[in-house]
């Protein structure tokens, strides 16, 4: 029987959820269908689409910009949300609470959120060798993007974090609201600065602010060095990466984080675990 599934956002036409999760399905050995679903950028018109979908028999979907707040608020008033939804204040995934459902519930009661975008990033890390364990981490940027990976970050292991943003009181509010939610996130060990004041030598130094976007770049001080350098945008050349290229820092795009989140949620979704590598070199075939 086939199982659906969407990813659902505004834009939405260029999302490469679709290719990915048909590989996954591919590898696992089940039939699926995952279309790209676009909505109106508004709360009544994402709840809507999703309670559609999900009464009418779909199985999980991705949620991308701009409505992973909207699928938080939504699942914190309904079917509940794991620990890493709550930390990130964020849902990218989306799925019926079997628990719920079974005690009786209706389906549009029993919406739950996860979020593996963080988990993801992480993944991709780990299966590059880049050492997590008491490494000292920057991390630039301090919006949604960001807060995402910081529980996930503490949870690998990781020695010390410093979190730079162009606005520093936003990264300072993000520190004492994360700390405060879980206590995996030890500020003891967490740091805050302007990005222009990031300075001396970190051993992985993560991108998760938008500016890949935007064609401006980061303000970085000479001092500032890494072993390795990580930006969470892909698919166009990266000047934060080329800046610590040239310094001799082994570098990612994040692309395998985009691959690493979405067999995550196909994991929550079938019970299958997928070979990240395998699936990573077939899609990148096709590249
Ligand atoms: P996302 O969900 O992608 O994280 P966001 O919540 O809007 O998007 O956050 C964007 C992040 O990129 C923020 O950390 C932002 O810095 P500010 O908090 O100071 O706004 C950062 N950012 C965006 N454009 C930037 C730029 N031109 N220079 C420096 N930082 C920038």
């Amino acid at each position: 029987m086939t199982q659906h599934f969407i990813v659902i956002g505004n834009p939405i036409a260029h999302s490469k959820s679709p290719e990915i999760h048909e590989q996954f399905a591919v590898q696992a050995g089940i039939d699926i269908s995952y279309q790209r679903q676009y909505c109106p950028d508004d709360a009544a018109s994402f709840t809507a689409v999703i309670e559609a979908f999900f009464c009418g028999g779909g199985v999980g979907a991705n949620v991308t910009v701009p409505f992973k707040q909207v699928a938080y608020d939504c699942c914190a008033k309904r079917g509940g949300l794991s620990e890493h939804a709550k930390t990130a204040g964020a849902v990218n995934t989306l799925l019926l609470n079997k628990a719920l459902l079974e005690s009786g519930v209706p389906i549009t009661e029993a919406l739950y959120g996860d979020n593996t975008d963080g988990q993801g990033l992480i993944n991709h890390i780990m299966s590059m060798d880049w050492p997590l364990t008491n490494a000292r981490v920057a991390l630039i940027g301090a919006g949604g993007a960001a807060r995402g990976v910081i529980l996930p970050l503490f949870e690998a292991g990781i020695g010390s974090l410093t979190i730079a943003n162009r606005t520093v009181s936003k990264a300072a509010d993000l520190v004492n609201e994360l700390s405060a939610a879980s206590s995996v996130i030890d500020d003891q060990n967490i740091e805050v600065c302007a990005t222009n004041e990031l300075s001396s030598s970190f051993d992985i130094i993560i991108n998760a602010t938008s500016i890949g976007l935007s064609g401006d770049t980061l303000p970085l001080d000479d001092a500032l060095n890494c072993q390795y350098a990580y930006d969470m945008m892909y698919g166009r050349p990266l000047p934060f990466l080329q800046h610590f290229s040239a310094r001799g820092a082994q570098t990612s795009e994040g692309y395998g984080m985009l691959i690493g989140q979405a067999a995550l949620s196909f994991e929550r979704w079938t019970g299958h675990t997928i070979d990240v590598a395998q699936a990573t070199t077939a899609l990148n075939k096709d590249r």
